[in-house]
């Protein structure tokens, strides 16, 4: 059986580092994993931040969406990914309605940080989640906050659209990325948006900012690791690149990604919504 982290401990990625490389004009590369084998393994290709996606209802469930995802199995995949990852850090996704009021909120988070090893959570967020951010804030629990497209709200969205195109919609934004931070959110995710809509927010930030389909201007970027690969099934949306589409071994793939990012080359025009 193979080692998860091998040799010498490196140092742990913390918020402070992440803020610190964003404040020198620098990026880092943020990937999802859901088991210990491949967050050990994307972890030494250089990922800084290993997301436990709530996607894994989408990509390991095979649901049509995330919306069928529970705390306790959060909580499972979490724990699973924690033993492989020894170096990056660990954010995890808080599920449907595992958010809906600041009590059940710190409850939920809670568990994810103790039982599943979790040091952030991400919530998909507007101004309507600005109580939760506080309460979660206050109790010292490190939150991301997700907008933009949020699959959790898919039904009421009438699909998976690109958001923020009319002025209107674009304006409330960065309104409610000015208020998240505000209330305590020490990270952005920014999810399938025009890019020049993702400059306006990121610019604004005082936070470090993760995007996915929303163009080149954020700190950092995250793929889904199944479509990095190119293992999705269907259609896969513009943003997304096959880093194995040449070959190779899959830690090649990932080291691909990761320097990509940091080096401003991965997203592309190409890979952009205007
Ligand atoms: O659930 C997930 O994997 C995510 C990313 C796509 C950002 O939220």
């Amino acid at each position: 059986m193979s080692q998860h982290s091998g040799g010498e401990a490196a140092a742990r990625v913390t918020l402070r580092h992440l803020r610190e490389r964003v404040a020198e004009g620098g990026r880092f590369a943020c990937l999802t994993a859901y088991d210990a084998t491949f967050a050990s393994l994307i972890e030494n290709a250089g990922v800084e931040v290993v997301l436990v996606g709530d996607s894994l209802g989408m990509v390991i469930q095979g649901h049509d969406t995330t919306v069928p995802v529970t705390v306790e199995q959060m909580i499972y995949h979490s724990a699973c990914v924690a033993r492989g990852c020894r170096r990056a850090l660990l954010m995890v996704d808080m599920p449907f309605l595992s958010y809906a009021s600041p009590q059940q909120a710190v409850a939920n988070a809670g568990r994810l940080m103790q039982e599943g090893g979790a040091q952030m959570v991400k919530l998909e967020g507007a101004a309507a989640q600005v109580e939760i951010v506080a309460a979660l804030s206050a109790q010292g629990i490190p939150v991301c906050a997700h907008l933009g497209l949020r699959p959790q709200s898919v039904h009421k969205a009438g699909g998976f659209r690109v958001q923020g195109r009319d002025e209107a919609a674009a304006r409330q934004m960065v309104e409610d990325a000015r208020l998240l931070e505000q209330a305590g959110a020490d990270m952005l995710l920014l999810e399938c948006i025009p890019a020049p809509l993702a400059e306006t927010i990121t610019r604004g930030a005082g936070v470090p900012v993760i995007g996915i389909g929303a163009g080149p201007a954020p700190h950092a970027q995250v793929l889904v690791l199944y479509d990095l690969l190119g293992i999705t099934a269907g259609r896969q949306p513009r943003f997304v690149k096959n880093y194995l589409a040449g070959g190779g071994p899959i830690q090649e793939a990932v080291a691909r990604f990761v320097e990509e990012v940091k080096s401003g080359r991965y997203p592309g025009p190409e890979h952009a919504f205007r």
